[in-house]
């Protein structure tokens, strides 16, 4: 079907561009640092998603790496303080994401059994900090839950995918998008690669303004560019 082929490109391109930044939550943590299993995957997921929501990759690298040299799992970080976790922030911004950070590992050592949940539904339900975006990443990345991602990047994305042009936050228009989304990962056994795709697709190559569609692995599908070609070939015949 087409939306087969459409995550088939998808993935294609995502699997020559997915380690040329060197992202280090894309990588397995050592596991001999503890906490090993799904839920270690899950705690460094969750902690590269929480500093990757109001900062870009390239800053984010540095403190990730520091951060997980410091707090390996998330018990480390649950007996830390909150002013050695505001010291490895120190310089991301918005810090009240560090303080929740802190206060959720501590509910999970307390009240988890020192494990992240197991799903998406659990994880926006039972941790702080974690909305329906950052459960779906997480999830998806983590635990290959097929759960969608909707970031201000694939919104901008879909829309132009779908041709949508309606108020960006109107209740319809976010549950077209989040339906969208959810097709794409619907019955994928690469939801977690999906997901990152649709977000590094729509942040280096979707952009904002000046979007690169001859590099886009899917404009072949994408409702916008056609409408681009189609307005350019009518040029070409004078019409
Ligand atoms: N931005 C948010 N999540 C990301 C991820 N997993 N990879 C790259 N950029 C991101």
């Amino acid at each position: 079907s087409e939306i087969d082929e459409v995550r088939m490109s998808l993935l294609e391109w995502y699997d020559k561009v997915h380690d040329v930044r060197g992202m280090p939550w894309r990588k397995r943590y050592d596991p001999s640092l503890g906490g090993g299993g799904r839920a270690q995957r899950a705690y460094e997921v969750w902690i590269s998603e929480i500093m990757l929501q109001q900062t870009q990759v390239a800053t984010v690298i540095p403190y990730y790496n520091r951060w997980m040299a410091k707090f390996p799992t998330i018990a480390h970080l649950a007996g830390s303080d909150i002013e050695t976790v505001n010291g490895l922030w120190k310089g991301l911004g918005y810090y009240s994401r560090a303080a929740r950070l802190l206060k959720a590992a501590q509910k999970v050592v307390k009240e988890l059994d020192g494990r992240l949940p197991d799903n998406a539904k659990d994880m926006q339900a039972k941790i702080p900090g974690v909305g329906r975006y950052s459960a779906g990443a997480i999830c998806s990345i983590a635990y290959n839950e097929c759960v969608p991602v909707l970031d201000g990047n694939v919104h901008r994305l879909l829309s132009r995918f779908l041709a949508l042009y309606a108020p960006p936050k109107g209740k319809q228009t976010l549950d077209i998008l989040w339906a969208g989304a959810t097709a794409f990962v619907q019955n994928s056994s690469r939801p977690g690669d999906i997901n990152q795709a649709l977000i590094e697709l729509g942040s280096t190559v979707c952009k904002v303004r000046e979007p690169a569609c001859s590099e886009c692995a899917i404009s072949s599908w994408c409702h916008a560019y056609k409408r681009t070609q189609g307005a350019s070939s009518q040029n070409r015949t004078g019409r």
